[in-house]
């Protein structure tokens, strides 16, 4: 009888199969730079994941499979994990929304609409000047004492050479190590040996033409066309929250979240997946009320949900990353950490 493969198989065949992104080896510099500077004043660092991941259909990509997320949940959370004192690693979908930014992007309202011209001078109109000036100090402090990396990933393989080189790098940092994955991953993909190198043809004439349109392993391209349809045959993403906390950190404290759209689902996925993976806390939301309500499950307190008034949407943000970064202070400032077992 054959037996599954096991954990650490699953993980080299992943990494040895779809090679890094080209940034990858700068990236873990800066990383390695930034986590010793604050390991050294005994800082805590928060890897914040954020946007969503996509799926390439083609090497040369001309279509992908997004993952919905426009990335506020993790904008949002990195500043306030600066407010309460940590370093943030902001490890997010290129393009989606940035800490500070944020509020001034991706808007209804372009970030020219804040401005005024006054004598012959471009100037932030007056009714912005207070709430952009409160913006504009976090940010300057967060710059001025070094306490925010950036780093991008477009496609699910390059979000997983991310997540793991920066979890390694982090190790020495125990329980200080803090790991917030608000991102919205692909849970189906295309490997790099079954994706076609060119655009994948629409018209059956053009189709037949680059019919030979494989890849070097020989083995049957993931999406292809069958008369005018498109076939697309994905395999699952393995599931690298089991190895995040058994290999890749495992004295840090890690936060995943679940998002569903059938409320029945949500509170037992989050259970679900907590007793799968044995971490800290799940944060379950609901697609269409993830601004006003989220639920807290954990081994220590069960369930327990964080609602607001739908008018105050701003604040139920602030309210709920401002209590995982107290909570996960709490948990670096003692010796061990709160894992669920
Ligand atoms: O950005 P916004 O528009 O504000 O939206 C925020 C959000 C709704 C995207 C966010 O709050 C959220 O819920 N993010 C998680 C989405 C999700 O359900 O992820 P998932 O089911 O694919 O993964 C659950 C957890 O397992 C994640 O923390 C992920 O890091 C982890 N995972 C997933 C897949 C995989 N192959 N390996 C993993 O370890």
């Amino acid at each position: 009888m054959e037996h599954p493969p096991t954990a650490e198989a699953t993980e080299s065949h992943y990494f040895i199969n779809n090679p890094p992104p080209k940034s990858l080896k700068s990236n873990v510099t800066l990383a390695r730079e930034f986590i010793d500077r604050h390991a050294e004043i005994g800082r805590r660092v928060v890897l914040v994941t954020s946007g969503g991941t996509t799926v390439p259909l083609e090497t040369q990509t001309v279509r992908y499979i997004d993952n919905f997320s426009a990335g506020t949940r993790g904008a949002t959370s990195a500043e306030y994990f600066l407010q309460e004192g940590y370093a943030v690693i902001f490890l997010h979908r290129q393009f989606s929304l940035l800490p500070y930014s944020r509020h001034y992007s991706h808007n209804t309202r372009s970030f020219l609409d804040f401005m005024k011209e006054e004598n012959g001078r471009v100037v932030v109109d007056e009714q912005h000047q207070e709430e952009m000036l409160r913006v504009l100090r976090q940010y300057t402090e967060a710059k001025r004492e070094n306490k925010l990396l950036i780093l991008s990933f477009v496609t699910i393989t390059e979000y997983l050479w991310e997540l793991r080189e920066v979890a390694k790098l982090m190790q020495p940092l125990g329980p200080k190590a803090l790991f917030y994955l608000a991102a919205a991953v692909s849970d189906f993909f295309v490997p790099h040996d079954r994706m076609v190198e060119h655009k994948i043809q629409s018209s059956e004439e053009f189709s037949q033409t680059n019919g030979n349109n494989g890849n070097s392993s020989g083995k049957p391209p993931a999406a292809r066309t069958e008369g005018r349809s498109l076939v697309i045959d994905l395999e699952p993403v393995p599931k690298f929250l089991k190895q995040l906390v058994d290999g890749w950190a495992p004295e840090g404290m890690i936060v995943s979240f679940k998002l569903e759209t059938d409320p029945s689902m949500l509170v037992r996925k989050a259970q679900y997946s907590l007793e799968k993976y044995a971490h800290h806390l799940v944060i379950g939301n609901l697609l269409m009320t993830r601004k006003w309500e989220v639920v807290f499950v954990s081994t220590m307190e069960g369930e327990k949900w964080i609602r607001v008034p739908r008018n105050r949407r701003t604040k139920s943000i602030s309210g709920i990353e401002s209590w995982v970064g107290r909570a996960a202070g709490a948990n670096a400032d003692s010796a061990e950490p709160a894992r669920a077992e």
